[in-house]
């Protein structure tokens, strides 16, 4: 079957970089220059500029043993170090690392001098719970300073941390523990989530109690911070109180060099289907590009600027975005516990207007409930500081991103939408905000030193102008090594599909426009055949997204006895339209509109008006359990879904 996908909607606003942030913009156009000439050197050079390496590498790339890549890997660095350490010998001590606001309002601020002390005992800690080099520490915390400090000592020792999102049941938690044979856990009492105590050593408690299977669990202590207060089952010889412990720990550690090659995490991706499959990060090439891209995407200035990742350290975003990157950048950051909307809506706006946040990072889904209550509430706060924004998960609709920059943005500061995955470690594709003129709802170019393609099921490139299938055509720095525990896995999911070539498939939909850019249509699974015609989610959701009554959709294709398949909707309507207009007619009306917008092959068969959407605990739209509901079925599988009450909202509805 052809791979190819039709291209239907038309996006033509055009936004160039101000003249002030092109001249200013720490990223110029020279980048893709120097990585054209010489791909390796220009990692090469990244590398050595942005990282202390303990010991220097000479090898950059080795990719002898494809597609089982090693960079930098004679070369020596300590993580942490690269996070922490330098920056206090360097006498930047002082500069704030992360301003913290619980979500009931208690506030920290600690400075990397701090962060690099309380991360020197919570190694010493784990050294004395025998953690060293190649062992793994899950760890299951709220959004809390503790998390950050968790992760960088646990790097600190060579060791690797598998993160578990504190959303996360107590059967995830053991089988993510049992996978990557976890010798530790750090967890807390529990943390607040709109306005109210909840839970996670219980749930480590269940996880790790014996089920009866003569399997014991890998896991020998638990560390637990205390954040609620609230009581919770103590087993003597197996839980440690944080505050206990760090306090008494000394707080001299000496950084240990470890090989470029030496595993930094595992991080669990559940993807469409089956058991999740464990993304093996490692060190030097990791780092690198986390820290390469946080700095020319976002614009860094870390002597002033103040960078905000939404993202829970739970999911990659977190990891490289909110600790590795920004911090071996030296960046000051936000670091918020809580939901968007407590005490109200409001909230994350406060915040923005409290600590003068200057970069922005969040993604679509956010953008998309703050359309659907309304832009008065942002406008209420003064979110001048804000210079530039980024958006990372999912598509983002060109209204959607008008919107993120009129209202968000004052109108006027440049946005990138980043392309990346767990799997690509750090950002792929992205525009640099003061070299490209940016297009509403197109991730558009490559990285420097990044080599991708849209190419069909032979692997031929499409062209210009055509839709396909996303390759990255080239290893790169922060490229997954591998899957936990499962090589052949690794090879069968990712290299496969266009092994001849040596192509990494992401899974994902991509057309290039007739000026090479990049536009991501949804997963491949996703993509639609009606009537011979195969088309994307994205385009059609953006079309519904460009009505005047609509914050969100999402399309599914459904069974249909003359079309093959045919577009199904599910629409979340703005509360302003709906207290003006109400739903009536509207089904109707939203069917001519993407018919005329885009033609009639993509006019959706049923439109239906939801209240909510089926999302992941990260935020992503399920279709598949949509599919269901559109194809009559029972609906399916719902444990990755963020609130399981949805699905029964929407078939009630859809009756
Ligand atoms: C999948 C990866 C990357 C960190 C967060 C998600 C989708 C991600 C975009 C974007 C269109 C995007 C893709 C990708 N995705 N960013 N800017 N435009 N789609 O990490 O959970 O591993 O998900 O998210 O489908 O394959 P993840």
């Amino acid at each position: 079957m052809s791979q190819q996908i039709d291209h239907v909607f038309d996006e033509n606003r055009r936004f160039v970089p101000s003249e002030e942030f092109a001249a200013n913009a720490i990223a110029g156009p020279e980048l893709y220059d120097e990585a054209a000439a010489d791909r390796e050197a220009f990692w090469a050079k990244q590398s050595r500029e942005l990282i202390d390496w303990h010991k220097p590498f000479t090898n950059v790339l080795d990719w002898s043993n494809p597609p089982f890549a090693k960079w930098f890997d004679d070369g020596e660095l300590n993580v942490a170090y690269n996070c922490l350490d330098r920056h206090v010998e360097a006498g930047r001590g002082d500069r704030v690392a992360f301003h913290f606001e619980g979500e009931p309002g208690d506030t920290r601020t600690i400075t990397y001098a701090q962060l690099t002390e309380e991360v020197k005992r919570v190694a010493n800690v784990l050294t004395d719970l025998g953690v060293g080099r190649g062992d793994r520490v899950a760890i299951y915390l709220p959004m809390i300073p503790e998390a950050v400090a968790s992760l960088l000592a646990v790097a600190r020792l060579g060791a690797a941390h598998s993160v578990v999102f504190g959303g996360f049941s107590a059967d995830s938690l053991r089988s993510r523990i049992d996978d990557a044979g976890a010798k530790v856990v750090i967890t807390a009492d529990g943390g607040y989530r709109k306005g109210k105590a909840t839970s996670l050593k219980p749930a480590v408690d269940q996880a790790l109690a014996d089920r009866g299977d003569g399997e014991q669990a890998t896991v020998q202590n638990v560390l637990v911070v205390k954040r609620t207060g609230q009581d919770v089952d103590w087993n003597d010889e197996r839980d440690i109180w944080w505050h206990d412990a760090v306090a008494t720990a000394s707080a001299e550690h000496e950084a240990e060099a470890f090989p470029s090659e030496n595993p930094l995490f595992i991080l669990y991706t559940s993807g469409t289907t089956g058991k999740p499959k464990g993304i093996l990060h490692t060190s030097g090439g990791y780092l690198t590009q986390a820290a390469f891209t946080h700095r020319s995407v976002f614009d860094l200035r870390p002597e002033s600027d103040v960078f905000w990742c939404t993202a829970d350290i739970g999911w990659v975003t977190g990891h490289s975005y909110s600790v590795y990157g920004p911090l071996a950048n030296g960046a000051t950051q936000v670091l918020y516990e809580g939901t968007p909307e407590y005490p109200e809506p409001g909230r994350w706006w406060d915040i923005i207007e409290k600590y003068g946040v200057t970069i922005f990072y969040t993604a679509p889904t956010a953008v998309r409930s703050f359309m659907k209550q309304g832009r008065e509430i942002p406008q209420k706060r003064d979110l001048s500081s804000i210079r530039l924004l980024g958006s990372v998960g999912e598509p983002i609709n060109p209204e959607a991103w008008m919107w993120f920059r009129e209202v968000i943005g004052a109108g006027d500061v440049p946005i990138v939408d980043t392309w990346w995955q767990t799997e690509t470690g750090a950002i792929m594709i992205s525009p640099l905000p003061g070299v490209t003129e940016t297009k509403p709802g197109s991730a558009q170019v490559a990285m420097p030193g990044i080599a991708i393609d849209v190419v069909d099921e032979k692997g031929e490139p499409v062209g210009d102008g055509a839709g396909g299938l996303l390759v990255v055509t080239e290893p790169w720095p922060s490229m997954l090594r591998g899957i936990w525990g499962d090589p052949d896995r690794f090879v069968d999911t990712y290299w496969k599909m266009f092994a001849d070539k040596g192509y990494y498939f992401a899974g994902d939909g991509a057309r290039k426009d007739e000026d090479g850019d990049i536009w991501l249509l949804g997963r491949v699974d996703d993509v639609m055949n009606v009537s011979g015609h195969r088309l994307s989610t994205t385009e059609i959701e953006s079309a519904l997204v460009a009505h005047e009554a609509t914050a969100e959709a999402a399309v599914v294709g459904a069974n249909d006895e003359t079309t093959g398949q045919a577009v199904v909707a599910f629409v979340i309507l703005k509360e302003s339209f709906l207290k003006q207009h109400g739903p009536e007619g509207l089904a109707q009306d939203l069917r001519t509109w993407v018919g005329a917008q885009i033609g009639p092959i993509a006019r959706p068969r049923d439109v239906f008006i939801v209240n909510e959407l089926p999302k992941t605990r990260s935020g992503k739209i399920m279709r598949r359990l949509l599919r269901d509901v559109a194809e009559g079925r029972e609906v399916g599988d719902t444990q990755t879904l963020a609130d399981t009450m949805v699905m029964s909202a929407i078939t009630k509805q859809v009756k």
